[in-house]
């Protein structure tokens, strides 16, 4: 995925786009570049830098580029090296056309044939850049009706801007299966991935919905469909402001989002509360099985929702990984029902998975946490976690929200379908109010997590177990050192240790072991003791107040007690503390780890 952003406007287009790279960087760091229609002569200058946006800035500093179309670009390279001549935007071959483009053209070497036999010469290996040379190509004289010949001929997924010489005064902006939006403002309208990018110029939004093209002037924006049908789209308001998408004093951040942690739990326990949809409900009371899909993080919040819904609902349920859920042969009918979870509401893998689903007769349900996402558009009911932007590329916060949301989800439809009282939904609602202040404490050992954190800094390896309902939390553990510190971890099944990675215990194997007192307590505990007698360094998580568990461990960080049911929105808490001041210890980009972007919007 990558992240792009377009103006057309009074201002200088420059500051602009920089201001709002910089807020895309989160979805790909590997170049960075810009294309200005020139003020003056109204040609295309096209600046790129391999690396961040402060590589570009630097780039940028003694040039006097001054414009009013312009385009921008950060990139998170698919189709050819983070080198200067892949850095988008790629450009035309009479230099009279630019673009820039998220996703993936899936006939691009077919194209490419085409273009190469009438002629055109191609500067990078991307597949991009097919898309500049077909304008220039079929281009009409009027650069819109262009882009409907274009977007026909593109398969894959997309989100484009366009600009040229021959109509200096507008943007187009392409989407199919790549995310898009319009911003609207005064004397000046942009497009952009992502609502942070232009949140600083305006809060009100057109939000594009695939196969949909825009075109966009200082003082006008139309949407059309790809046959060139004018469209009718309703504007949307935000009302967090951009700070909410700053550092506020924290050094990253993924230190910001992991304390921000006690109000967003909060945020979504009132704001699930608030906006209970009855009828999704309602048609939970027939479903005899749920399929939950989704990637990465949001899966592990999947693997412990299965365990709530289960329990209180009474629902069985499947959790896949959205990539392998999307090519088996499921078996679906009119009573299957299959729940998406994505932070982002973007991520191709589970957005096409669960479009094939609807396709296929089953009632879709996403979990999401950006509102108007693509994920939110496409599915039939919409649950949401509410915790602003999470700007960091390993989830913290939202995992947490995503736990709260698919907890109230289970106890709901419990107490719809007669599962559970209404006795024991309010007594566990009553202790999931506290989970906030307990966060908070947790929080409050930051200091001697990072000690601990500096004891284990140069283990080459890892192992994070749990058990029941904790152990997708050893998953979790596992995902967040990976992603940030590059340490190779595995999280485990506590009592599938036997059954083969014991072999790998010894004396420098650091094991962190998530053991809050709950009913698996012993069985876990005798798990430890298995690591302690290979001589493993144990890093325990446990409940205040458990001092038998001190004797077996080398580390104890306690959390506070609960029941058991909640305790893995406390159990993660000190294992993304972990793996934070591990990275930040070995002088990692924690925000920004390498290969990765934060959304992924290519299978
Ligand atoms: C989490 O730390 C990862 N960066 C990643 O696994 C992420 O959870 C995954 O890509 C899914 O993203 P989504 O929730 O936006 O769909
Ligand atoms: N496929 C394009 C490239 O590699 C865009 C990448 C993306 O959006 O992920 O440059």
């Amino acid at each position: 995925m990558c992240g792009i952003i377009g103006y057309v406007g009074k201002r200088n287009a420059v500051p602009v786009l920089l201001y709002g790279l910089q807020r895309l960087e989160y979805r790909g760091y590997d170049s960075a570049g810009i294309a200005v229609i020139e003020k003056t002569d109204r040609k295309i200058i096209v600046e790129k830098q391999v690396g961040k946006i402060k590589d570009l800035q630097e780039h940028l500093w003694n040039k006097k580029i001054e414009g009013h179309t312009a385009l921008g670009h950060t990139r998170w390279a698919t189709h050819g090296a983070p080198t200067i001549e892949n850095a988008h935007p790629h450009t035309s071959q009479k230099g009279t056309i630019s673009i820039v483009h998220n996703g993936i053209i899936e006939n691009y070497l077919e194209l490419k044939k085409e273009l190469l036999d009438k002629g055109y010469r191609f500067k990078s290996e991307t597949d991009t850049e097919v898309i500049a040379h077909l304008f220039e190509d079929l281009y009409t004289g009027d650069l819109l009706e262009t882009a409907f010949k274009v977007a026909k001929k593109l398969r894959g997924a997309y989100a484009v801007g366009v600009i040229s010489t021959y109509e200096p005064d507008r943007i187009i902006g392409i989407k199919k299966g790549s995310p898009l939006i319009v911003g609207l403002g005064k004397d000046e309208n942009f497009i952009a991935s992502d609502i942070p990018a232009v949140l600083e110029y305006t809060k009100d939004f057109i939000a594009l919905d695939d196969g949909e093209i825009a075109l966009v002037k200082t003082d006008s924006v139309e949407i059309f469909n790809i046959n060139g049908k004018k469209i009718e789209k309703k504007p949307f308001h935000v009302t967090w402001d951009v700070s909410v998408a700053e550092k506020a004093g924290y050094k990253h951040f993924m230190q910001k989002e992991i304390h921000e942690q006690p109000r967003t739990i909060g945020d979504t326990i009132t704001g699930f509360s608030s906006s209970k949809d009855d009828q999704l409900f309602c048609m939970l009371k027939d479903v005899d099985r749920l399929y939950i899909i989704a990637c990465g993080t949001s899966y592990h919040a999947g693997l412990i929702g299965k365990f709530w819904i289960e329990r209180f609902a009474k629902i069985p349920v499947e959790v896949d990984y959205a990539s392998e859920y999307r090519y088996r042969d499921r078996i679906i009918n009119e009573n299957s029902v299959v729940m998406g979870i994505s932070q982002s509401g973007e991520t191709a893998d589970t957005r096409f998975a669960l479009l094939d689903a609807k396709k296929e007769g089953a009632k879709t349900i996403s979990l999401v946490n950006v509102v108007g996402s693509s994920l939110s558009r496409e599915t039939d009911y919409v649950l949401y976690t509410y915790c602003g932007p999470e700007i960091g590329v390993a989830a913290t916060k939202t995992f947490t929200a995503q736990l709260v949301s698919l907890l109230l989800f289970a106890l709901e439809a419990g107490v719809k379908k007669g599962t559970i009282s209404f006795r024991d939904y309010e007594y566990i609602y009553n202790q999931l109010i506290h989970i906030p202040s307990k966060v908070e404490d947790i929080l409050g050992k930051d200091d001697q997590v990072k000690e601990i954190a500096h004891r284990y800094m140069n283990a080459s390896d890892f192992l994070f177990l749990g058990r029941n309902i904790n152990y997708p939390i050893a998953l979790e553990g596992a995902l967040k050192l990976k992603e940030i510190s590059y340490i190779h971890a595995e999280g485990y099944p506590a009592g599938e240790m036997k059954h083969g990675p014991i072999a790998l215990i010894d004396e420098k194997m650091p094991v962190v072991c998530v053991a809050p007192k709950d009913r698996f307590y012993e069985k876990i505990f005798s798990n430890i003791q298995e690591v302690k007698a290979r001589k493993g360094k144990v890093l325990s998580v446990a409940t205040e107040g458990d001092s038998q568990i001190k004797q077996i461990s080398d580390e104890v960080i306690y959390i506070s007690q609960t029941i058991d049911p909640l305790y893995p929105i406390l159990t993660v808490i000190p294992l993304q503390m972990l793996s934070y001041h591990i990275a930040t210890l070995l002088g990692k980009d924690v925000d920004q780890p390498r290969n990765l972007a934060k959304t992924v919007t290519v299978e």
